[in-house]
């Protein structure tokens, strides 16, 4: 969190690829060539002043990991190299990204704008538990522009909130149009970038000011530990969330922070096979008879397939859903559930961004807990699976979804 500690190693100007395997803090006296996992609460100080100057902000140091640690630093630098943000802060989850974001920039009686197809911890966190402190949101259209131009309350309204992709629909919404509708009206634009990392989209470079990460999902990579991050400038991260965080502690472990610094160093390999990967098995979906419809913003067929391909470098990303056939949402429903049952490589698991392929039912796991009217806005049907697409030979994850589909 503290430029001094900057690998000043490194020449300017690298590309993210190569910041994604060579960012981070400079290495310790002992030269280790892989990072250092820094596994430690507190920090000995030399000196009672010394220590005083540290807490004071007066001189850079580390003195206790709830206010910053380095191996956290360096997860925070990798990643902030990666969004081509001034500086990025490490969160225990991505859930909790969020909620420092919305507790370290906002105040009761402000108004958030935010899209209603997102994941839905975050409906639920911004739709129930802010309002209990003052924090209104009205929900909108991911891609309508004029719903979120006519939500805008002048001087209230502070934040617009958009996941692009989101989940699990893969709708898409234009980032740069959303932060000049935001910066017109004095309020900040974040973006929720789990779906695609830095790796596929850099959404500080279409006017977000502020880029929130599940570091549980993609950056991580192998479905090992929970992490979460916000990226900005330092006007923001730095002097507004830096010391919340300090206070409130949503802090990243250092453990976590070690696991995905590593993990990082493969990502700009694994997006790019996994979205080839995915664009395969959504080609071959589109065409099958089982199957409703595709959302996966790599068809042609997607609504916003060519905002996707200018925003995401061309590519589609790693998650698939798709809807079943069925004449019924109970017939439906059994359909997802027979598919998803009768698959023996993938994983039934709700988590994504894995090298392991993943599939789950949104419907009754990351939408399970929203009210049926919240769970229809979002758009989430009962025959609705998302499959978050790994590393396998495609044709494996194909074979494997056809026993279920063989059966309906
Ligand atoms: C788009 C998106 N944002 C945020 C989150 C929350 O992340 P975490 O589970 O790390 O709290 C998720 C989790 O699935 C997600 O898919």
């Amino acid at each position: 969190m503290t430029d001094s500690f900057h690998d000043a190693t490194l020449p300017e100007g690298l590309h993210p690829q190569t910041l994604a395997v060579r960012q981070a803090i400079a290495r310790s006296q002992y030269g280790e060539h892989s990072e250092a996992l820094f596994l430690t609460s507190s920090y000995v100080q030399p000196d009672a002043a010394t220590s005083a100057r540290r807490f004071a902000n007066e001189e850079p140091g580390y003195t206790y990991t709830r206010t910053s640690n380095p191996t956290v630093t360096s997860f925070e630098q990798r990643l902030a190299g990666l969004e081509g943000t001034q500086a990025a802060i490490g969160t225990a989850t991505g859930m909790a990204a969020i909620s420092l974001m919305v507790y370290g920039l906002l105040k009761s009686g402000d108004h958030i704008i935010a899209s209603r197809s997102m994941f839905g911890s975050t409906i639920k966190l911004l739709g129930s538990e802010l309002v209990r402190f003052g924090i209104e949101t009205t929900f909108v259209s991911q891609t309508d522009l004029k719903e979120w131009q006519a939500a805008i309350r002048p001087g209230v309204t502070k934040l617009l909130f958009a996941e692009t992709p989101t989940n699990p629909l893969t709708d898409v919404c234009d980032i740069r149009a959303l932060a000049d509708l935001a910066h017109n009206a004095g309020a900040w634009l974040a973006v929720d970038n789990s779906f695609l990392t830095p790796a596929l989209q850099r959404a500080a470079s279409f006017g977000a000011d502020l880029v929130i990460h599940s570091g549980t999902k993609f950056l991580e990579g192998q479905g090992r530990v929970m992490a979460g991050a916000v990226c900005g400038s330092s006007a923001l991260v730095q002097d507004k969330l830096v010391p919340f965080i300090r206070t409130a502690g949503f802090n990243l472990s250092p453990f976590n922070a070690w696991v995905v610094l590593k993990g990082m160093e493969t990502l700009f390999v694994r997006m790019h096979e996994q979205s080839r990967n995915a664009l395969q098995l959504a080609q071959w979906l589109q065409d099958h008879p089982k199957v409703a419809r595709v959302y996966y913003p790599g068809l042609a067929s997607h609504p916003q397939h060519a905002l996707a391909m200018q925003q995401q470098g061309g590519f589609g990303g790693a998650v698939v859903s798709f809807d079943v056939q069925g004449e019924t949402p109970e017939q439906q429903r059994a359909n997802a559930f027979a598919v998803i049952d009768h698959s023996r490589v993938i994983s039934k698991t709700t988590n994504l961004g894995d090298t392991k392929t993943t599939i789950a039912h949104p419907a009754t796991t990351s939408h399970g807990r929203l009210s049926e009217e919240q769970r229809q806005a979002a758009g989430v049907g009962q025959g609705l699976i998302r499959v978050s697409v790994g590393l396998e030979f495609p044709k494996d994850i194909q074979d494997d979804l056809e026993r279920g589909f063989s059966l309906l």
